[in-house]
Formats: C-alpha cells, sequence, structure tokens
C-alpha cells in the first residue's frame, strides 16, 4: 500500500501550498467551524467506521460568548433510537451542541442500517494542540502534521507525519485506530482545492489521506457485548473547516484492496444571501492504469443529478483533458438516521449516510476530438451522503 500510494505523488512539482490537516486559527468572531473526519474500510469483512468530530463558533458569537459550555438541543431525545444514539453531560439544555464527536458503523451482519454514536461534550472538555502548543495561526506549507485533538476522559486523535492514532469513547462504545503513512491527494500537500484553498470560500474541503494504511484497529460496544477488530485496513481522512456546511451537498468517498481511489464533494455553496453556486471537487486515482485525475470548478464543466430519496447520484465532470462519469448509490435502508453537522448557530441534524454505496466510474482521457474510455471499474463499501435540501423531504432540517 505504502509504495503504490507513494507513487503517485510527484506529480505537480512547482506548487507551494501547505498541508491544511493540521488545526486552523479561530476568528474572532463566529459563525466558524473545524472538523475532521476519518473512515476505516476493511474490504475483506465487508465493513466499515468512521470517526467524526469538531467544534463550532456560533454565529453571533466571540471567544467570550463561546467559551460557555457547549450543550444539547432539546430534539436530541427525540431522534435518539436504538440505531441512532447520543450521549451527553447535558441533555436538558435548549442550546445546539458546540463540540461533537460520532463513530459511524456500518456492519451488514448486525444492521443495514448505519449506526451512529455521538457525543456531546463541553468546550472545557475539548482540546486542540499542534506541536503540543495551542493554536495560534494557521497551518503553513512546511511543517509536517503534528497534533492532537483531546476529549477530556474520553480519549484523543493524534496525527504526525507517518502516524495516526485513534482513540475514542462515546457512551460505552470504544474505538481504537492505528494507521500509518498517508497517502496524500497531491505531493506537497495540495487538497481537493487545490490553489482554491487560498480563498476565502465560506467552506473548505482538505483530503489529508487518501489510502492510510491501518495496522490494527478495534470497535468495543459494552452494551451489546460485541468487539470487532482486524488488520489490514485502509483509512481516508480529511476535514472541513469555514462558516458552515452549505445549503446542499453530497459527499462520497471510496477505496478499494488494488488502491483505487475515489472522493467527491460538493453542493449548493451560498457565497452571501443572493450568490450561490453549485461546484464539485472530484479526485480518482487507479494506480494500476496510471490514472489521477482531478476536477475542480476552475477547470471543469460537469452535470449533476441526485435523488435522496432513491439514495443515488449521477455525476459527469470533464476537463480539457479528462472526463469522469460517475453513478453511486446505496440502499434507502442502509443510510442512517439524521447525523449532526456543523451550522452556523452550532451542531443540527443536516444529512445522511451510507457506507454500503457502491461507485460505477467510467475515466475518459481526450485524444484529438474525442474522448477514449480508459476505465471501467466498480467500487463497493463506498460512502455516500445527502446534505441540507439533498436530504429526502428535508427530513432533517429541525429534525
Ligand atoms: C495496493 O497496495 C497493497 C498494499 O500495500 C499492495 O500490496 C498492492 O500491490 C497494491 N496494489 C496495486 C494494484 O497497486
Ligand atoms: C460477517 O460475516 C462474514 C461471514 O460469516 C464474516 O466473514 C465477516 O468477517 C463478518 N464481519 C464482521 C465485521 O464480523
Ligand atoms: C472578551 O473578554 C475580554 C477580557 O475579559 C474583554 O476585554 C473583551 O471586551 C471581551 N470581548 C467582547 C466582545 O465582549
Ligand atoms: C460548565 O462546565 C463546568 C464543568 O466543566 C461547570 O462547573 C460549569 O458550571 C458549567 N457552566 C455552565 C454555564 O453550564
Ligand atoms: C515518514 O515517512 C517518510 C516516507 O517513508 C520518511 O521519509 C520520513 O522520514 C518519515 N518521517 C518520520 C518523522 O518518521
Ligand atoms: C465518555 O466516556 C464515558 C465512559 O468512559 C461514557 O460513560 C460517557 O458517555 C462518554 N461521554 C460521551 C459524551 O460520550
Ligand atoms: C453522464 O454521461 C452519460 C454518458 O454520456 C449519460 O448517459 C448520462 O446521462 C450523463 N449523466 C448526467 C448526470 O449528465
Amino acid at each position: 500500500m505504502h509504495s503504490s500510494c507513494m507513487s503517485l505523488i510527484g506529480f505537480l512539482a512547482m506548487s507551494c501550498l501547505g498541508n491544511q490537516y493540521d488545526p486552523h486559527l479561530y476568528p474572532a468572531r463566529g459563525p466558524f467551524f473545524e472538523g475532521w473526519y476519518v473512515r476505516l474500510i476493511d474490504e475483506t469483512k465487508s465493513l466499515s467506521i468512521g470517526f467524526l468530530f469538531g467544534r463550532v463558533l456560533p454565529k453571533l458569537s466571540d471567544h467570550n460568548a463561546s467559551s460557555q459550555n457547549g450543550s444539547a438541543p432539546s430534539s436530541l431525545n427525540l431522534i435518539k433510537d436504538r440505531t441512532g444514539q447520543y450521549f451527553s453531560h447535558q441533555q436538558h439544555r435548549k442550546e445546539t451542541p458546540l463540540v461533537i464527536a460520532s463513530i459511524l458503523l456500518q456492519d451488514r451482519n448486525f444492521s443495514q442500517k448505519l449506526l451512529q454514536y455521538t457525543g456531546i461534550f463541553r468546550l472545557s472538555d475539548y482540546s486542540v494542540t499542534v506541536r503540543g502548543k495551542p493554536v495560534v495561526k494557521n497551518p503553513d506549507s512546511k511543517s509536517p502534521v503534528d497534533f492532537t485533538v483531546i476529549f477530556r476522559n474520553n480519549g484523543s486523535f493524534i496525527v504526525k507525519e507517518n502516524k495516526t492514532v485513534v482513540d475514542i469513547s462515546i457512551g460505552n462504545v470504544r474505538l481504537n485506530i492505528r494507521a500509518g503513512t498517508p497517502s496524500p491527494w497531491r505531493s506537497h500537500g495540495e487538497g481537493p482545492e487545490e490553489w482554491l484553498e487560498k480563498f476565502p470560500l465560506p467552506l473548505h474541503w482538505f483530503v489529508y489521506s487518501l489510502c492510510s494504511y491501518v495496522t490494527e484497529y478495534r470497535f468495543f460496544d459494552a452494551d451489546m457485548g460485541r468487539v470487532i477488530s482486524g488488520k489490514n485496513a485502509y483509512m481516508h481522512m480529511e476535514k472541513n473547516w469555514g462558516k458552515s456546511f452549505p445549503a446542499a451537498w453530497v459527499w462520497s468517498q471510496g477505496i478499494t484492496n488494488s488502491n483505487i481511489t475515489v472522493a467527491l464533494s460538493g453542493g449548493i455553496v451560498n457565497f452571501d444571501q443572493i450568490v450561490s453556486v453549485t461546484a464539485f471537487l472530484v479526485g480518482y486515482r487507479n494506480p494500476s492504469k496510471g490514472i489521477i485525475f482531478d476536477f475542480m470548478p476552475a477547470n471543469s464543466v460537469f452535470s449533476f443529478e441526485e435523488d435522496g430519496c432513491h439514495g443515488i447520484i449521477f455525476l459527469n465532470v470533464t476537463s480539457l483533458m479528462h472526463r469522469l462519469e460517475l453513478k453511486i448509490f446505496s440502499l434507502i435502508e442502509s443510510f442512517s438516521d439524521c447525523l449532526l453537522g456543523p451550522e452556523s448557530e452550532g451542531f443540527q441534524p443536516d444529512c445522511i449516510e451510507s457506507y454500503d454505496a457502491r461507485a460505477v466510474v467510467r475515466a475518459y482521457v481526450r485524444t484529438g476530438l474525442h474522448f477514449k474510455q480508459v476505465d471501467d471499474v466498480e467500487i463497493r463499501n463506498v460512502a455516500l451522503e445527502f446534505g441540507g435540501k439533498y436530504v429526502c423531504n428535508n427530513k432533517c432540517l429541525h429534525a
């Protein structure tokens, strides 16, 4: 894995953009959020486990105001069920949580539906440090990744240049993951946005690793007495930061045992109350065929259809030299209950997700006036998320 992932490197040697996985500096005033997301795939077990967390600095709130404790909206009790579990210190408060962490689990032997275990944390129990110190500036272009997130009494997320360690307890569920060297999107730490990272976009998406090798993992649910453990899995690692999640979005990501990766994010992004654009960032890699395709708004046109009620998207993206046709779909029964996402007032139910999707990918390269097909693959155990207005019947809005 390492060598083949690494062989993708070396493409854009002149760029000097830095690795954005390290923590960003919160502005003096909200809304602002930063959240990290990793997803492990054990193809031999058809198993996938996600871990995501983040913090929102709410709208109309400065650092002083936000130093109050995050707490749970009253509605959380309503969406708690057998498969969607929330754990909170302060369920009685009527605010939206400012710090959450979720473990997501798709294990078909146990449940068709993606399960979530979401913990709501006090701001005072959440700490993010970079190279052992508080965050005082944004990530630069030189320093290797080195940060630590601590959920007091409930674990940590530690990322160093060649090592990632997840150790988190949410409710009675515990997750441990050890992963090695990342396989970056591009060689010098550029993510899917490339130079757009430098623009003050309302929302940023950075992929740190398309396929880190997982040496060992363990999921333990004390309530059910279930242990799932393994070795030789793969992990995707990314983060988002910005004002809040967009009005509508889809996100998808997959890895195969032959190191093919696909990752995309897109939707309706509001720049202010008036201007909104639909945009996509897409990456596709097939090392056995030497394929490294990246699409961003500045280099491509797209056509997109989604049906959140049937769990399917179609996306075609075309740049000067490359074209990708994607069909990604999952049984609607495999999708989670509404998950919490970063909105301008705090975390609110805003999306659904499945890790059981299939992606049918066709890749083309331009030869003269025409595009010639160079790849046609189907990827399993793919993640597919519908957010905001793309969720079927807006069911997560104010769930
Ligand atoms: C994918 O990665 C694995 C693990 O390192 C490696 O053994 C295998 O040769 C790679 N396969 C391809 C097609 O590159
Ligand atoms: C699910 O069941 C299959 C067949 O018994 C087994 O191979 C696989 O390891 C199981 N998956 C998990 C996550 O236990
Ligand atoms: C935040 O707190 C500091 C120190 O207590 C104070 O000087 C500052 O005015 C406060 N800011 C706002 C916007 O209230
Ligand atoms: C915040 O949490 C601390 C414990 O960490 C508690 O002592 C304090 O009363 C809480 N403040 C509010 C406003 O709830
Ligand atoms: C991380 O791995 C790379 C490639 O294997 C190596 O060049 C580098 O020295 C390693 N860094 C550390 C801190 O171990
Ligand atoms: C923190 O972990 C303890 C068990 O170690 C658990 O009881 C509690 O619910 C966890 N907190 C959250 C917010 O998940
Ligand atoms: C993508 O391209 C294929 C082949 O031309 C076409 O059949 C399909 O309708 C297109 N999908 C979208 C969303 O435009």
